[in-house]
């Protein structure tokens, strides 16, 4: 039996974390796209990995189920890394709520009730967790805390009509249920966080460059503090930091890297993307 790292969502970003701390370990690929999955085992496979695939939808418990119990035929789950999800271009609000919200929220759940001892875990939220203002301290605590299955009825949610705020909505959510994990994890003894990438060169993302809202996203970006977009390396090592021995006294917590996008969209240049959000 050995050390088992399991990666949901096999795009570019859940790829360069995977890589960063599978050596020696089994890795389990899973995508709602098995194709996508296997595309990802091949690189894998030629890198040296040992790996296995597996269809999984986030937005279904049972699909969940299925992936721990997958997983833990290798052996105990030392890692779990969530990079799956949809974005405001790609999905109307009820996906992206029951992907990005309610999906990560039981995917976190399951993996804490198994993970190892000194395991740890990092979920690939969004910067557009940040471009919300401040929720009520109520609000925080119901998306933290209200059991997964009554997540999408809270009313704040269910009045969402909008996919952006979705995403938003979505992703502030991710980075306050790894809050919420932070005592269950650390019972086990292991670590979960959330890391918050601003736009990061990857298919999602030429989608979104491409899509409605592309102009203002390349004009974002040459008006930034670091003048580019990001790269799934980049997010891998901090990834990578979160997850290594140096990382165990951090816990419950979110990680932008952005380029200083996001204080730019509050403080600086960037203030004027705040009427059109
Ligand atoms: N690329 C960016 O600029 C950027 C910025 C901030 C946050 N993110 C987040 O990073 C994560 C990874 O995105 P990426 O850029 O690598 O995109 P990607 O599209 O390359 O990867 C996402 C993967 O998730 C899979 N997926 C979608 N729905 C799923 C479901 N229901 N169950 C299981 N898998 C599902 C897709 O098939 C895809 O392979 C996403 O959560 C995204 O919101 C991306």
């Amino acid at each position: 039996m050995k050390d088992v790292v399991v990666l949901v969502g096999t795009g570019s970003i859940g790829q360069a974390t995977a890589r960063r701390v599978g050596a020696g370990k089994h890795v389990v690929l899973g995508d709602l796209k098995l194709e996508a999955a296997q595309a990802a085992a091949e690189i894998f496979d030629g890198a040296g990995f040992e790996v296995s695939t597996i269809a999984v939808d986030i937005s279904s418990h049972e699909s969940i189920l299925k992936l721990v119990e997958h997983a833990q035929q290798f052996g105990s789950v030392k890692n779990l890394i969530c990079a799956a999800g949809v974005s405001p271009s790609q999905a109307p609000v009820a996906a992206i709520l029951r992907v990005d919200l309610y999906g990560t929220a039981v995917l976190l759940e399951e993996f804490g009730k198994v993970i190892a001892d000194g395991g740890s875990g990092v979920v690939i939220s969004s910067q557009s967790g940040h471009r919300l203002g401040a929720l009520t301290e109520e609000q925080n605590f119901q998306l933290a805390t209200t059991p997964t299955e009554e997540l999408l009825d809270l009313p704040f949610i269910k009045a969402i009509t909008d996919s952006l705020k979705a995403y938003q909505y979505s992703k502030r959510c991710n980075s306050l249920r790894v809050a919420g994990q932070a005592t269950p994890w650390g019972k086990r003894g292991a670590t979960i966080n959330s890391i918050s990438p601003g736009i990061i060169i990857t298919p999602l993302a030429a989608d979104e460059l491409k899509g409605p809202r592309g102009e203002g996203y390349r004009n974002m970006l040459k008006s930034s503090p670091a003048g580019r977009a990001g790269t799934p390396d980049e997010v891998g090592d901090l990834a990578e930091f979160l997850m290594s021995s140096r990382g165990r006294f951090i816990s419950g917590a979110d990680f932008l890297i952005d380029g200083g996008t996001t204080a730019s969209y509050w403080f600086g240049d960037l203030q004027y993307l705040k009427a059109t959000h």
